[in-house]
């Protein structure tokens, strides 16, 4: 579970006055949750994302984390931090070891942390890339390395800032499968920082930024029929989810969880299988 109870942050600016991004703010994502977090930019997401881990902290105001709260400075073990740029969090030469430094840190046992390196790599679909060198992987597979090492680490929570955004098209589906995966097999709670509304829909819930403050938070799939002034009127929406609304309206019952061409078009062909009454 991750809590911001009366969170109050501000940026230093080395002309003119702090910047301040948030103040008094509230949030609480549930143990297990998949929360997509949207909003403008500078609205503040990595922001939240970095009070969460911890990397920053509030001027005031308190993060939870499994309900235990952050000390001022205090970078929480318990969640993990993804960024665009998986170049920027690979330390080693060979995928395993990669894998394994924070491991390393925490001084374990070896066939322990050999045991939990080869089980991360297998959760990510890395396992046969073991002993390659990091650098010579795609954007996605190191993207996957570097959640590995994460994975390995046993946190409770990840926040993933636009994870995807530097990685081509087939690698994308991959990773935004295994978040899928992570929360339905390992209930881990994930914020997933993006500006694709296509990816937020796979998430359970979508919460919303706006001018640092949280201006919707409910179900992805309601946000765009929820208070129109809610989002920004440039907000991206995927043509199969027009298609989608299209075909509701016009009275099709299409399901909650279809999402994509694939899903539309096997639950229309289930559909035309299933004997008319
Ligand atoms: N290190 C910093 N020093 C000063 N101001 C900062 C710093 N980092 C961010 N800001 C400012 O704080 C506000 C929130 O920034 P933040 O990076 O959290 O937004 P964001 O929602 O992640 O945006 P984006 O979608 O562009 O990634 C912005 O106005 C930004 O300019
Ligand atoms: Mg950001």
């Amino acid at each position: 579970m991750i809590e911001l109870k009366g969170v109050s942050f501000s940026y230093a600016s080395s002309a003119g006055p702090r910047r301040q991004v948030f103040e008094g703010l509230n949030l609480l994502v549930r143990q297990g949750d998949y929360a997509a977090l949207m909003g403008p930019n500078g609205s503040g997401k990595s922001t939240l994302g970095k009070l969460v881990k911890g990397l920053l902290s509030p001027s005031s105001g308190e993060v939870r984390i499994g309900g235990r709260p952050l000390n001022p400075g205090e970078v929480s073990p318990r969640v993990g931090y993804i960024f665009s740029n998986p170049e920027n969090q690979i330390v080693s030469s060979i995928v395993e070891e990669d894998v394994a430094f924070g491991l390393g840190n925490r001084g374990m046992d070896p066939a322990l942390m050999s045991a939990r390196v080869e089980e991360s790599l297998r959760m990510v679909g890395m396992a046969e890339y073991r002993t390659h060198s990091p650098h010579l992987l795609s954007g996605g597979q190191q993207q996957k390395v570097v959640i590995a090492g994460i994975l390995a680490m046993e946190c409770e929570a990840l926040v993933l800032d636009e994870p995807t955004s530097m990685v081509d098209l087939r690698d994308r589906r991959e990773i935004l499968d295994l978040f899928q995966r992570l929360h339905e097999e390992k209930g881990i709670t994930l914020l997933h920082i993006t500006h694709s509304f296509e990816e937020a829909l796979q998430a359970q819930d979508l919460i919303y930024l706006k001018n640092g403050r949280v201006s919707f938070y409910g179900p992805p799939e309601e946000f765009l029929t929820s208070t129109p002034s809610a989002g920004p009127s440039n907000l991206q929406i995927p043509p199969i989810y027009q298609i989608i609304q299209g075909l509701r309206e016009r009275g099709h019952p299409i399901p909650p969880g279809v999402h994509s061409y694939a899903e539309l078009k096997s639950f229309l062909l289930e559909r035309e299988k299933a004997p008319r009454s």
